[in-house]
């Protein structure tokens, strides 16, 4: 149940994704070791500057069933080797837990990845964009263009979040820069 004074309206600015109030969680170059195919181009960019990624800031307004959190994110341009900046990528804990994407300002992607069949999607999201994460489904953002990428991600509140799987074995597909265009490739083995 709700506190009945509880805030429940909260300011943020869609261009930086700061928000008045959340638990904020950022992650640098260094917290994405093993996560970009490239492991020598990832080790040349970190050894210059542990650069921030991503920050995200999540609302978590109650825990009952039927409440919902959201999470305010912002994920920097850049690329490690040909490879887009991106997320960690999850499925939630709670694998029916569906997730919805709203894009505010920038130019990215969000890779999904269906846990039982293994089939990928790449689903454009920036401004004007929504996009609709079923459960079941492993979703990491990608930032694609030259400025941040700012989103909302409303998600039920026992949804959870499991990163276990993604750290072993990530995602299928790679969203690298061919040409000046994203390109989305199979992962290379032991890449
Ligand atoms: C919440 C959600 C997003 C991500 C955010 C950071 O369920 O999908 O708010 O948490 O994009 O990505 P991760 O959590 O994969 O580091
Ligand atoms: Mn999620």
């Amino acid at each position: 149940m709700l506190e009945f004074f509880k805030t429940l309206g909260h300011a943020y600015a869609a261009d930086s994704a700061a928000m008045d109030g959340g638990a904020i969680v950022e992650r640098r170059l260094s917290d994405l070791r093993g996560f970009f195919a490239d492991a020598e181009a990832f080790e040349t960019a970190l050894a210059r500057e542990d650069s921030l990624l991503y920050r995200v800031t999540a609302i978590e307004p109650a825990d009952g069933d039927g409440d919902l959190h959201y999470g305010l994110g912002i994920l920097f341009p850049g690329k490690v080797g040909d490879e887009y900046y991106l997320t960690k990528g999850h499925l939630h804990s709670t694998r029916e837990a569906a997730e919805v994407y709203l894009g505010l300002r920038g130019e990215g992607c969000l890779l999904l990845e269906d846990e039982q069949t293994g089939e990928s999607r790449l689903e454009p999201l920036g401004t004007g964009r929504i996009v609709y994460v079923p459960g079941h489904t492993a979703h990491r953002t990608m930032n694609t263009g030259t400025e941040p990428l700012t989103y909302i991600g409303v998600y039920p509140a026992n949804a959870g979040h499991d990163y276990g799987a993604i750290a072993e074995r990530n995602f299928r597909k790679v969203l690298v820069e061919e040409n000046g265009r994203p390109v989305l490739k199979d992962r290379e083995a032991g890449s």
